[in-house]
C-alpha cells in the first residue's frame, strides 16, 4: 500500500512549470500540473491550454490514444489537471508568436484530474470582463488571471529588493506590535476591545512611529520594517484601511544621509522594471512647490507652471482686480502653450472647476489674431501680462485674482488635471523631494493647530524662536517623496529633546495631564539618552502600483477592500455573537434612526 502511494505520488510529481517550456526542451518527457484554461475539441484531436503560475502551454491529445482522447473530451475550464507527456516543436504553421511557449506543444501520454470545477462566474482572461465587485467576491479566481499573477509576483520581488537593499546597507528588520495604544497619524484608529481588561481597548497601529523611534533610543541605529498599518479613514483610490509601509528609521544622521539611502533604494527598486534612475532627485521646498505648482505633490510630468502677476496687477485697469488686491489678495496665472484654440465650453468647465474650489472666477486670455479674454482690458494691458508670462501667439493664460491659498489651489488642480501635453508613456518617472513643510496647520474642524505630519517632527532650527511668537509660521524638518504627483513617502528628522517634545504637545493644545496619559512613557524614554534620529515611511502598495503601471492600489493587493471598506470575499466586517460581546463587556447601541 505504502509503496503504491509512493509510486502514485512520484508519477504526478511536477517536473516543469507550464509557462517555462521552450523549444530547447523538445523531446523531453515532462509532468505538468495546472488549471484547464481552455479546451478545444476538434473531433479526432483535443487541445488543452494548461495554465499555472508561470504561464500557459498547449497540450495535444490525439486519436491514436482513444481512451485518453475520451478523457480529454470531458475536461472543462478550471479543472485541475496533471499531464504526462513529451515536449514537441510545433510545425512552423502552428507556431503561436503571441505565447512565450508558442513554439512547443505537449503530446499527452496520461492525464489525471485532481479536481473538477463548477463553471466559473466569469472567464479567467486578461483584461477582466466583469465588475470589480464580482472580481473581489471571487478573488481567488480573479487572482488566477496571468496579469494578476504577474502583479502579485512583482510585489514579492519589490519587497525582496527592498529587504536585500536595506539589509546590505546595515538596517535590521525589527517587528513592532499591532496591539498598541493610539498613534497620532491624523486618521481614526481601529480599536480592539480587551477581554481581560473590560472597558479598555488596544488600537491597531496607524504606523509604528513611536516604536521605531524607541528602537533608536535602544541603540539599534538603523531599522526597517515592511509592515501593515491600519487607518480608519475615508477612502480614495490610493488608500486602503490596511496598507503596507516600508518603514525606516536611522540615528545620527542629517536629512541628506537619509535622502541618499532612499534614492539608492528607489534606484534598486525601479531597476525591477528596467528603469535607470539618476539620483539625486529634484528638491523643492513646500513654499516653492505651492507657488510653482499649486500643490505639495506636484506631478512634474505636466509642463505647466504658475506665475505671480501681483506686482504688475496694480497697472491693470480692472476694478475687480483692484478690489482683490485691496483685500490682501494676489493675482496668479498659468500660461498654457498653444492652447488658444480651447473652446468656450472647455473654458467654462475650467471656470466651474475653479469655482468649485472656492475661487470667485477664472479669467482666461488667449492670443490668436489679437487678444480675446473673459476680462475686459486694454491691448497694452494684455501685452503687459503676455510679457510677464513670456507667452506668445497661440497661447492661453488662466488668471486667478483671489486670496493666495485659493488662487494657488485652483490653478494647481487645473494643472493637475490638464488633459493635454501629458507624455503618452505612463512610465516616465518624475521624482521630487518636497521639504520644509509647515510644522502645524489650522484645523477648522477642531478649532486648533494640528501637526501637518505628526507631533514628533522637529522644527527647523532657524524657526525655533517662532514657536512662541507665531507657531503657524514654523517650518518643519519634514519631507515627502513625490512621484508623478503621488505622495509615495513621508518622514522627518525627529525631536530627540524631551522638553521640546513636551512643548509641541502643549502647542497642540494637550494639557500636561493628557500628554502624560497618552505619551508619558515616550517622553520618559526621551530622557534616557535619545540619539538624534530621523526616518521615513513609504506606501508600499502605492510604489508597487506605479511599478506595475496600474491606476489603483487594489490591483496590487491580493485581498483588497473595496472603496467602501468591505472585503467582498469574506464579507467582513460582520456582526458578532451576543456571547462574544458579553465576553468583551460590550453592548451595542441601537443604531440611530
Ligand atoms: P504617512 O502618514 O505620510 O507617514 O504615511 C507614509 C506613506 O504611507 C502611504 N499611506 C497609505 N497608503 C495606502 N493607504 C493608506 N490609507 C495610506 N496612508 C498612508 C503614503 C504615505 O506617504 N509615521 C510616518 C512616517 C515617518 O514619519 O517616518 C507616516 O506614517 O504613501
Amino acid at each position: 500500500m505504502e509503496k503504491e502511494k509512493m509510486t502514485d505520488k512520484s508519477r504526478w510529481h511536477r517536473t516543469h512549470y507550464c509557462g517555462s517550456l521552450r523549444s530547447g526542451q523538445a523531446g523531453q518527457d515532462v509532468v505538468l500540473c495546472g488549471w484547464v484554461h481552455r479546451q478545444r475539441d476538434m473531433g479526432n484531436l483535443v487541445f488543452v491550454d494548461l495554465r499555472d503560475r508561470e504561464g500557459i502551454v498547449q497540450i495535444v491529445v490525439r486519436s491514436d490514444t482513444p481512451a485518453l482522447l475520451d478523457e480529454a473530451k470531458k475536461l472543462k475550464s478550471e479543472y485541475v489537471l496533471g499531464v504526462e507527456g513529451r515536449v514537441q516543436k510545433r510545425e512552423a504553421k502552428s507556431v503561436n508568436p503571441e505565447m512565450p511557449t508558442g513554439e512547443v506543444e505537449i503530446e499527452a501520454t496520461a492525464l489525471k484530474v485532481f479536481s473538477t470545477s463548477k463553471v466559473p462566474p466569469f472567464l479567467i482572461v486578461d483584461p477582466p470582463q466583469v465588475s470589480e465587485e464580482l472580481r473581489f467576491k471571487y478573488r481567488y479566481l480573479d487572482l488566477r488571471r496571468p496579469a494578476m499573477q504577474r502583479k502579485i509576483r512583482l510585489r514579492h520581488e519589490a519587497a525582496l529588493r527592498v529587504r536585500n537593499f536595506l539589509s546590505q546597507n546595515g538596517f535590521f528588520e525589527i517587528e513592532t506590535p499591532f496591539l498598541i495604544n493610539s498613534t497620532p497619524e491624523g486618521a481614526r484608529d481601529f480599536l480592539v476591545p480587551s477581554r481581560i481588561y473590560k472597558g479598555k481597548f488596544y488600537a491597531l497601529p496607524q504606523s509604528p512611529q513611536i516604536f521605531k523611534q524607541t528602537l533608536m533610543i535602544s541603540g539599534f541605529d538603523r531599522y526597517f520594517q515592511i509592515v501593515r498599518c491600519f487607518r480608519d479613514e475615508d477612502f480614495r483610490a490610493d488608500r486602503q484601511p490596511e496598507f503596507t509601509q516600508i518603514d525606516i528609521e536611522m540615528s545620527f544622521i542629517e536629512r541628506a544621509d537619509l535622502f541618499d539611502v532612499v534614492e539608492r533604494m528607489m534606484a534598486a527598486l525601479f531597476e525591477l522594471i528596467g528603469e535607470k534612475l539618476s539620483p539625486p532627485f529634484l528638491r523643492l521646498s513646500y513654499q516653492e512647490a505651492m507657488d510653482k505648482y499649486g500643490s505639495d505633490k506636484p506631478d512634474l510630468r505636466i509642463p505647466l507652471e504658475i506665475s505671480d502677476l501681483t506686482e504688475i496687477a496694480p497697472g491693470l485697469g480692472s476694478e475687480m482686480i483692484r478690489n482683490v488686491l485691496s483685500s490682501g489678495g494676489v493675482v496668479k496665472a498659468m500660461r498654457v502653450p498653444s492652447a488658444a484654440a480651447l473652446s468656450r465650453s472647455q473654458l467654462d468647465k475650467l471656470n466651474d472647476k475653479a469655482r468649485s474650489i472656492g475661487a470667485k472666477g477664472l479669467i482666461w486670455i488667449k492670443k490668436q489674431d489679437g487678444f480675446k479674454s473673459s476680462l475686459k482690458l486694454a491691448d497694452g494691458e494684455f501685452d503687459l501680462i503676455w510679457k510677464s508670462l513670456q507667452a506668445g501667439e497661440g497661447d492661453l493664460a488662466l488668471v486667478l485674482a483671489d486670496q493666495k491659498e485659493t488662487a494657488l489651489k485652483a490653478l494647481g488642480e487645473i494643472r493637475r488635471d490638464w488633459p493635454q501635453d501629458l507624455p503618452k508613456d505612463k512610465r516616465t518617472l518624475k521624482f521630487v523631494w518636497v521639504t520644509d513643510f509647515p510644522l502645524f496647520e489650522w484645523s477648522g474642524e477642531e478649532g486648533r493647530l494640528v501637526s501637518m505630519h505628526h507631533p514628533f517632527t522637529s522644527p527647523l532650527d532657524e524657526d525655533l524662536a517662532l514657536l512662541d511668537k507665531d507657531p503657524a509660521k514654523v517650518r518643519a524638518k519634514a519631507y515627502d517623496l513625490v512621484l508623478n504627483g503621488v505622495e509615495v513617502g513621508g518622514g522627518s528628522i525627529r525631536i530627540h529633546d524631551m522638553k521640546l517634545q513636551q512643548k509641541i504637545f502643549d502647542l497642540l493644545g494637550l494639557t500636561p495631564k493628557e500628554t502624560g496619559a497618552k505619551f508619558g512613557y515616550f517622553l520618559e524614554a526621551l530622557t534616557y539618552g535619545a540619539p538624534p534620529h530621523g526616518g521615513i515611511a513609504f506606501g508600499f502598495d502605492r510604489l508597487v502600483r506605479i511599478l506595475a503601471g496600474e491606476e489603483s492600489i487594489r490591483e496590487v493587493i491580493a485581498f483588497p477592500k473595496t472603496t467602501s471598506a468591505l472585503c467582498l470575499f469574506t464579507n467582513s466586517p460582520s456582526e458578532v455573537s451576543e456571547r462574544q460581546l458579553d465576553e468583551l463587556g460590550l453592548a451595542l447601541k441601537k443604531p440611530k434612526e
